[in-house]
């Protein structure tokens, strides 16, 4: 997805500048080629060797250059998939709304067409300045994307937004401004994580699910231009940007977040693992031990995607199955049961594959009996598989 890709980034000068290194290092670690560009100012912050040592590659900054002559401000401007400004002082998102090409960085912003993003770094005051806010809407009028600052401590001591976005976020911006939109259009809900069942205020049963398959699903799935509902169990995992984000702990809370927001959507993957059985008795003091076993005794819990099943009108419906015997038959008793359009099945016991890890191994099956194998690829790469699967049956339900 990244591998061979091209990114120009322009740092300006800001305290955020030292910032930059790690966001090229974050790049050039996910296989993507980097060109920096950086103002003289940027250069009071941090020095052109460190971003040449990470990016592999001379930092460009003087606009009549002989030495590097083939990298002028137009090849510069071709070169990249993507140009990110990043930190973008109110000084370079004044020059670009007003359309000054004064130095190498503002003219190759000027003279690109690839997709610019511009994360903005500053004091709070200049940040919330009337004139830097139009700024930057006229930018966004003309489809300059922006990764908005975080809130927190700021240099100059004061606390508001002006901080420069994570790194993470940046680099999701990254991938997405060149990620095909060919989920536009839909509206998928997913959900992700183990469910918990809580039997006194202390305890409760779960697994071992850590919703990074759903999270993946959910990351891809926006990337691509769906609109995202995430139903999640608990996770550590961070929360990607630009979804609706729905946190629930029991298989209950999910049965009524998933119900509650059915209406309008095009296709349900459901890769939660939802426990089957609650405890009966929710005990609201803490059971205290006693000599000899405990028992407690467990209720059926709403089977979430089955109910789906049955009122599926044009949506589409993937379920998961993780087996640890007989993989394509109980997967396919699922999806045949459940009324599913697609089910991913793997094999617990398989390396490479299931819970918590980053990469699956999986099989895509159908109801007409087509069995997709799918070697083992990282989360990301499986959650695309699926979504091609998907789109191809949204598609053909429209039709
Ligand atoms: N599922 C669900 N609600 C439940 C249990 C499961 O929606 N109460 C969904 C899961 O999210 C998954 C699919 O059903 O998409 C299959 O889940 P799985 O636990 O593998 O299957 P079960 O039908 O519960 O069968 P078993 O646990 O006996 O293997």
């Amino acid at each position: 997805m990244t591998e061979g890709k091209r990114v120009v980034l322009g740092i300006t000068g800001g305290i955020a500048a030292y910032k930059a290194a790690e966001l090229t290092r974050a790049l050039v670690k996910k296989g993507v080629s980097v060109k920096v560009i950086m103002t003289g100012h940027a250069q009071e912050f941090i020095t052109p060797l460190t971003l040449q040592v990470l990016s592999g590659s001379p930092v460009f900054s003087d606009m009549f250059s002989q030495e590097y002559y083939d990298m002028n401000h137009i090849s510069l401007a071709e070169y990249g998939d993507v140009l990110v400004v990043a930190p973008a002082t109110a000084n370079v998102i004044g020059k670009m709304a007003a359309g000054i090409a004064d130095d190498l960085l503002s003219t190759v912003i000027m003279a690109t067409k690839a997709p610019i993003i511009v994360c903005p770094a500053m004091n709070d005051n200049m940040y919330n300045h009337p004139v830097v806010q139009d700024n930057m809407a006229k930018l966004k009028k003309h489809g300059v994307l922006f990764v908005t600052p975080g809130y927190g401590e700021l240099a100059c001591k004061t606390e508001g937004v002006g901080r420069l976005a994570d790194i993470a976020a940046i680099v999701e911006a990254i991938e997405s401004a060149w990620t095909d939109k060919d989920l536009c259009g839909e509206r998928i809900l997913i959900t992700a994580g183990p469910t918990r069942e809580p039997f006194d205020p202390v305890r409760f049963i779960t697994n071992y699910s850590s919703g990074k398959m759903g999270y993946a699903l959910a990351t891809m799935a926006v990337r691509r231009g769906a609109e995202v509902i995430l139903v999640s169990g608990p996770s550590l995992l961070p929360v990607p940007a630009g979804i609706t984000f729905l946190s629930v702990a029991s298989a209950l809370e999910m049965r009524d977040a998933v119900m509650n927001n059915l209406a309008g959507t095009t296709a349900i993957i459901k890769a939660a693992a939802v426990a089957d059985y609650r405890p009966a008795v929710l005990s609201d003091a803490k059971i205290k031990k006693k000599k000899g076993p405990l028992t407690i005794k467990l209720e059926r819990n709403h089977d979430i995607i089955a109910e789906i099943g049955t009122k599926k009108e044009n949506r589409v419906l993937v379920g998961f199955a993780m087996e640890s015997e007989d993989l394509v038959a109980n997967a396919r008793s699922k999806l045949l049961g459940k009324n599913m359009d697609l089910i991913v099945a793997n094999d617990l016991h398989q390396s490479g594959a299931g819970f918590q890890c980053d990469t699956n191994i999986i099989k895509i099956l159908d109801p007409q009996g087509g069995v997709e194998e799918v070697p083992l690829m990282d989360k990301m790469d499986i959650a695309n598989r699926i979504l091609d699967r998907v789109k191809i049956l949204t598609n053909a339900k429209r039709c």
